[in-house]
């Protein structure tokens, strides 16, 4: 599997680049269907209780109705189905009277046109009996348990209270982080039909293999009766991972009435019935010898689940990995409440999680008069400090020092609220992250056409990240000729087993299929098909602390009349492995750390506490960084080489997401003097 051409390593642009600006990339809600019905989705205006009746009677003579299905007629499905956690409540759609929270879909109603169906959905009456919901989220909430442990379980090495005692400085603070959305441009649609007993649909998902397996065990259907395809996908943040709403509702009506029907999820709906990141309310403590060693980190976080499907936000993936202090212990503690159930939103755990480590950090350090980047350099573990594997390769501090170079860090005074300009007050700060890499077995084949030409087919998907582009560059590295003798297929789950885009492991794990193949085809002279599957020699992979690292340097100014916070300059190094284009993997990390800046000051999904509703589900009261929030990002990357996965690669995907908040977070509190310890980065928390 060594590399035998120049195709990785060259920036090239995005192969579908011309399709997409002018309009001829199809998404989902694109695809041209015969004969088609649209359905709108009603959802529940209640945050619990039981439905008690949906008036189907009011709108079947509205124009266009075809029908409504709703939790008395619609189709069962298999109560078994689930991912993950086992059994998961948010696929039983309309299978019974239940509404355990606001948001839930209740009906869909079917018509001719899409107008016709949100026309008869708006004046659909469903009424409930309502029951008192509780969606407020406290961390000592008498509800609150241990959370599952699939994968982030609690630790506990060393003598953490020991440690504590004897530290000569301690932070022990609590930090909070909102309820936040992924809500993607492209709202989840999707356009399902029924070719006798096998379903057929195009849908905007993250892995079409992991959802058609999915589907397959909801409607009782063996595998090969289910085909998923996509063509473009405008973005999934981590909402388009899960079977959604869309598609399974789809597949239902088009069972019903037995044509073909599109369901296209309103920006509304995407907020409050997919994937969200839950609110987190974490304690932390560190504990510091005098020149900045650390004894102990103990951190707890909290978050909300609901009880309709299990989760886990694992925000103590880099509290186990990232420095070396003698004890470390940590428990996730889920509290099930009346709430849209939270999944992962991109760089799950890993997100939240770190900006409660690297602010308690920046807090040790200012502790300790000691300048942030330097407690970082002496706590470089020399193995994984909880596990005691060795890293396979730890770029961390290179990171850290050519960041500090670029962004000229060593002249940095951190005593807080010395710099002004004009009236502004200015600031800068750092984050140290990291973010898990590995790969996930898939299956892929390869062609050799009598042209010379190679078909590569793999059920990856493009989240419009470039994966067409990284994996047409890695075919034509794996088979040692130039990228136009590649002719790609993907999106598609006929093209068999494959990971989703997701984890921040796509691209390794479908590099690792491609690169299987290629050899193989390598070796029989590249003549015929061959298809491999990575499941068994993935399983060679040796056990190691396997992450991607990255840097990220803030600079903000905050006007202390208004306590507005703005972002100045944002400088992430990154470590990700090798790299496969460095415009589409700067372009990815780009937008995580445009993404880390609207967590820090924008990002905030409110809820009525009388109501239990979200009250911003929209872009007009939900605030992400427009334009002119954003300046100039650097993010550059230091060499860096996986040596447990062909190429090289570690994946980009999450990692620009990690550490920016708590990075922008620190460099208001060096502008300020006053710490920030719940987001978003309001204007009356910063006075
Ligand atoms: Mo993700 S949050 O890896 O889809």
């Amino acid at each position: 599997m060594n590399t035998t051409t120049g195709a990785i390593g060259i920036a090239r642009p995005r192969i579908e680049g011309r399709a997409k600006v002018t309009g001829a990339a199809r998404y989902a809600a694109d695809v041209p269907t015969p004969n088609l019905l649209f359905g709108s989705v009603v959802l529940s205006t209640v945050s619990r209780g039981r439905i008690h009746g949906v008036d189907v009677s009011a709108v079947q003579d509205m124009p266009g109705v075809v029908g409504v299905i709703h939790h008395t007629n619609a189709p069962r499905l298999n109560p078994k189905a689930g991912g993950f956690f086992g059994p998961d409540g948010q696929l039983q759609l309309l299978q019974d009277a239940v509404i355990p929270f606001a948001g839930r879909p209740v009906a869909l109603v079917v018509a001719e046109t899409l107008e016709q169906a949100q026309a008869a959905a708006a004046a659909l009456p469903v009424t409930y009996e309502e029951e008192p919901h509780d969606t407020a989220f406290t961390a000592d909430h008498p509800a609150g348990r241990p959370a599952v442990t699939i994968f982030d379980g609690p630790v506990d090495v060393g003598d953490v209270e020991a440690e504590l005692a004897a530290s000569a400085v301690v932070v022990e603070e609590r930090y909070r982080t909102p309820e936040e959305h992924c809500s993607a441009m492209e709202p989840h649609s999707a356009t399902a039909w029924w070719e006798g007993e096998r379903l057929e649909a195009i849908d905007s998902n993250q892995g079409p293999f992991t959802i058609a397996a999915t589907m397959a065990t909801l409607f009782s259907l063996s595998l090969d009766q289910v085909h998923i395809r996509t063509e473009h996908v405008g973005g999934g943040f981590g909402s388009k991972g899960l079977c959604g709403p869309q598609l399974i509702l789809a597949a239902m009506a088009a069972l019903r009435f037995r044509r073909p029907v599109r369901v296209t999820l309103t920006r509304a709906q995407v907020f409050l019935t997919t994937a969200m990141r839950p609110a987190t309310d974490q304690l932390i403590r560190i504990g510091a010898d005098a020149d900045g060693h650390l004894r102990a980190i103990w951190h707890e976080p909290a978050f909300e689940i609901s009880p309709l499907a299990e989760y886990i936000e694992g925000c103590t993936e880099l509290t186990k990995t990232l420095y070396a202090a003698t004890a470390i212990r940590t428990n996730l503690t889920a509290v099930p409440l009346d709430v849209l159930p939270p999944s992962s939103m991109r760089g799950p755990g890993a997100v939240p999680g770190s900006f409660v480590l690297e602010s308690a950090m920046d807090e040790l350090a200012e502790r300790l008069g000691l300048d942030p980047l330097e407690l970082r350099l002496r706590n470089e573990p020399v193995v994984g400090p909880v596990s005691g594997l060795p890293f396979s390769s730890r770029n961390l501090v290179a990171c850290l020092r050519e960041g500090a170079r670029r962004f000229g860090w060593d002249t940095r005074d951190h005593r807080p609220r010395l710099r002004r300009e004009g009236a502004l007050l200015i600031g800068t700060g750092l984050a140290a992250t990291s973010f898990s890499a590995g790969a996930f077995p898939s299956s892929a084949s390869i062609t050799a056409e009598p042209d010379g030409t190679f078909i590569v087919a793999i059920g990856a998907t493009d989240l419009g990240t470039g994966a067409r582009t990284a994996l047409t560059a890695i075919a034509a590295d794996a088979l040692a000729v130039g990228t136009e003798r590649i002719h790609l297929k993907i999106s598609d789950s006929a093209l068999g087993p494959a990971w989703a885009a997701g984890g921040s492991r796509g691209t390794t794990s479908w590099a690792w299929a491609i690169a299987e193949a290629a050899a193989k085809l390598r070796d029989q002279d590249y003549r015929g098909t061959v298809t491999v599957d990575t499941s068994q020699s993935l399983g060679d992979l040796p056990s190691q602390e396997r992450h991607a690292y990255s840097a990220i340097f803030a600079q903000v100014s905050v006007d202390p009349a208004t306590g507005e916070a703005r972002l100045r300059r944002l400088l992430g190094m990154f470590a990700v492995g090798r790299v496969v284009n460095p415009l589409m993997a700067r372009s990815q990390v780009i937008g995580g750390m445009i993404g880390g800046l609207s967590m820090a000051l924008h990002e905030e999904g409110v809820r009525d506490p009388v109501s239990g509703r979200h009250v911003n589900a929209d872009f007009a009261g939900y605030h992400i960084a427009a334009h002119a929030d954003v300046p100039d990002i650097e993010a550059d990357f230091v060499p860096d080489y996986e040596p447990g996965i062909p190429m090289g690669i570690k994946g980009a995907g999450e990692i620009g997401n990690v550490g920016t908040a708590a990075a922008i977070a620190n460099a208001v509190w060096h502008a300020t003097g006053v710490r920030q310890r719940s987001l978003p980065i309001r204007l009356d928390r910063v006075l």
